[in-house]
Formats: structure tokens, sequence, C-alpha cells
């Protein structure tokens, strides 16, 4: 028998008519459960090993609060909860990080993410895509599209209205968990399994991916694109892009190293080091012929964009007479505005 797991999540989530699940909301998920935890987890659903999630039963979920009291008491009182749901349950139980077989294990490695039980890159999504299924996110919860027109029908001739807010693969993540310590101006624009890292600010203008986030502190007013991860006490200025490794042929993974500032509207197309600043406007790619200077602002040599791929100290500009992008050792590195960040 298997006595330890690299995850273990019970859930209560939402089916379409065919019984295939279209989400699941894990309110605990455990990375790394005790062993005794496992051992009776095992015993009362008769889990022999593997990767599996097993839709339980009301009774099944009181066994297991039963179970558990001695063992885990939060998860306990979960299961007790679970047990007076109208909705279906699930049981999903990890043996190892394996590429994804099934909707419930796709939905608790997002929540491993954006819980910050696992970094981004930290944890196997090989598969993701097909094991999330379209959605329509609506005030009454997922709806499986070919059931929506019914649905908003039903809901019309209640004098009702059904309010559509997304159609999506992810939902918010702030509809799964709100992680401490960071404010989320629209919630709209950061996905379930997204990494918000405390003391981080997400403004209207700033987006995250799954599988991308940021360390924390910092001041995110640009796209985090998916794979991105963003160190502590950087900032990403309005409507800066970093590009993502999903689509497009880029195959660098980006990030951006502590104390970096990209400019508002810059992009970066190569990973930062620390205390790096790229200025407003300018986006340096991989490709982008750089002019290196000397402090005394003589050209050294000229190097490619991915030449200086995660180096430190770096300033990038492009220079507003010649139009040549110049890079210079950066002497003036940001420090984030303590008002702003000290109230999360
Ligand atoms: C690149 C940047 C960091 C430079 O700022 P800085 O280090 O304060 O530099 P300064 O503006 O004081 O300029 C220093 C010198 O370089 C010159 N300079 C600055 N940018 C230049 C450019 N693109 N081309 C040519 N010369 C430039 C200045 O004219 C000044 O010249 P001087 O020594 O003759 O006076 C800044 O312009 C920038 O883009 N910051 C990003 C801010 C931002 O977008 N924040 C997010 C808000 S949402």
């Amino acid at each position: 028998m298997t006595t330890s797991l690299f995850s273990i999540a019970f859930g209560v989530g939402t089916q379409n008519r065919q019984g295939n699940w279209l989400e699941v909301f894990y309110a605990r998920p455990l990375l790394a459960p005790s062993t005794e935890l496992v051992a009776k987890v095992s015993e009362v659903l008769g889990y022999t090993g593997g990767n599996q999630a097993i839709a339980i039963s009301n009774n099944q979920a009181a066994k297991l609060a039963d179970a558990l009291k001695g063992v885990d008491a939060a998860q306990s009182a979960l299961l007790t909860r679970l047990a007076e749901s109208h909705r279906p349950l699930v049981a999903t139980l990890l043996a190892e990080d394996a590429a994804l077989s099934s909707t419930p294990e796709a939905y608790l490695k997002l929540h491993l993410l954006s819980h910050r039980l696992v970094k981004p890159h930290g944890v196997n999504l090989t598969g993701i895509f097909p094991l999330l299924p379209n959605v329509a996110w609506t005030n009454q919860g997922a709806i499986d599209l070919a059931e929506l027109a019914e649905r908003q029908l039903e809901a019309r001739l209640k004098g009702e209205l059904l309010e559509v807010i997304s159609v999506d693969k992810f939902p918010k993540m702030a509809d799964y968990v709100v992680p401490s310590g960071v404010r989320i101006a629209d919630t709209a624009r950061v996905r379930l399994g997204a990494y918000i890292g405390e003391g981080t600010t997400v403004m209207h203008e700033g987006f995250v991916n799954f599988n991308a986030g940021t360390e924390g502190p910092g001041m995110i007013e640009g796209r985090v694109s998916a794979g991105v991860f963003v160190g502590k006490g950087s900032d990403l200025g309005g409507g800066c892009s970093t590009m993502g490794t999903l689509s497009g042929g880029g195959n660098i993974v980006i990030s951006v190293g502590e104390g970096c500032l990209i400019g508002a509207n810059a992009g970066i197309g190569i990973p930062l080091g620390d205390r790096c600043t790229v200025e407003a406007g300018l986006y340096v790619t991989a490709g982008t012929k750089v002019a290196l200077l000397d402090d005394q602002s003589n050209l050294v040599k000229v190097v490619k964009g991915r030449d200086l791929a995660g180096q430190s100290d770096l300033l990038f500009r492009r220079n507003s007479q010649t139009g040549a992008v110049e890079c210079k050792t950066n002497r003036t590195a940001i420090e984030l505005n303590e008002a702003l960040h000290a109230h999360n």
C-alpha cells in the first residue's frame, strides 16, 4: 500500500448533464500529506495507489471526517462540511507529480499553485489543456457550453438574468482562493493557477496567467504571461508585456529578477537578472541588437538581447535621437513605493 503521496485534496465541483467534471473547488489542498492521513484515507476509500480522482458520496465524506478526527482536525472539519453537500464530491489522490490524466487532477494542480504550495514550473502540468473544458462562468456557477442556451432561457422565464462573466478554460483565481496579503483590483485578470506572492498588488491593467506569478512584494500593472515568474521588489509598469512561451514561437522561458522595473508599455523577450530597468515603451527581444555603452556612454560592442539574458544591473533604453537600443549599467535601481505596498 502507498503511504506517501505527492498531494491529496477533497473537493466539491460541478458536472455537466453527462456527469463530466467542469471544475472542482478544493478548500484545503495538501502537499505531501502525512503517512497517517494517507493510511486512514486509503482504508476508507480502498485506495491502493496511483493518481486517482475518486468520486465520493456524502456518506464516504462523513466516514473520512470521522477517520481523520485525531489525525488532521482541519481536513476532518472540511469533510464534515462536504458530507452535507448537494453537489458532487471528489477525493483526488496523487501518488506522484506525473502528467495529468483527469479534470479534478488538473484543478488540484492549479490550486497547489494559487495556494502557494508550489511555485510556477514547480509542478508537472503536461496535458492540461484537453482536460480543462471550455466553460461558461456565470453568476450561477460553471455551465457546460452545450447547456448554456437552455439555462439562459430557464433563467429568463423565471424573470432572472443568467450573467455570463467569462467563457474560458480557466476560472478567476479569486473565486477559488485569495492568498494572504494581496490586492487584486480586477479579479478577472488573474487566472486560477497564478501564484501571487505576499505583498503583491495587481492593478486593473495587470494580468497574471496560470503557472506564472510573483514572489512578492511587487507591483503588477502589465502582463505576466504563462510561465513567467517575477522576483521580489519588482515593478511591471502599465501595459507592459512579458513574452509567453505558449504561442508565437518564443521558446526562452522569461523571468524577472528582484528589484526590476519594466517601464510602461515596455516589454521583454529575454529573462532579466536583478535590478534591471527597461525604459518605458522599449521592447527588448532575444534578437534585438543592443549597443553596450560604458560609463562615459561610449560604445563597447553590439550584442543581441539573448546575450544579456539573466544578467543583473542593466538599464535598457532606446536612444531618442538615433533610435538605437542601448544598454548601460543601471545606477538607479528602483525601490517600490512603500506607501503603496504597506497596506495589503
Ligand atoms: C529609462 C529611464 C529609467 C531613465 O530614467 P533616469 O534614469 O531617471 O534618467 P534621466 O531621465 O534622468 O536621464 C538621464 C540622462 O539620460 C538622458 N536620456 C534618458 N533617456 C534617454 C533616451 N531614451 N535617449 C537619449 N537620452 C536619454 C536624459 O536626457 C538625461 O540626459 P542629461 O544627463 O543630459 O540630463 C526612464 O526614462 C523610464 O523609462 N522609466 C520608466 C518609468 C515607468 O514607466 N514606470 C512605470 C509607470 S506605470
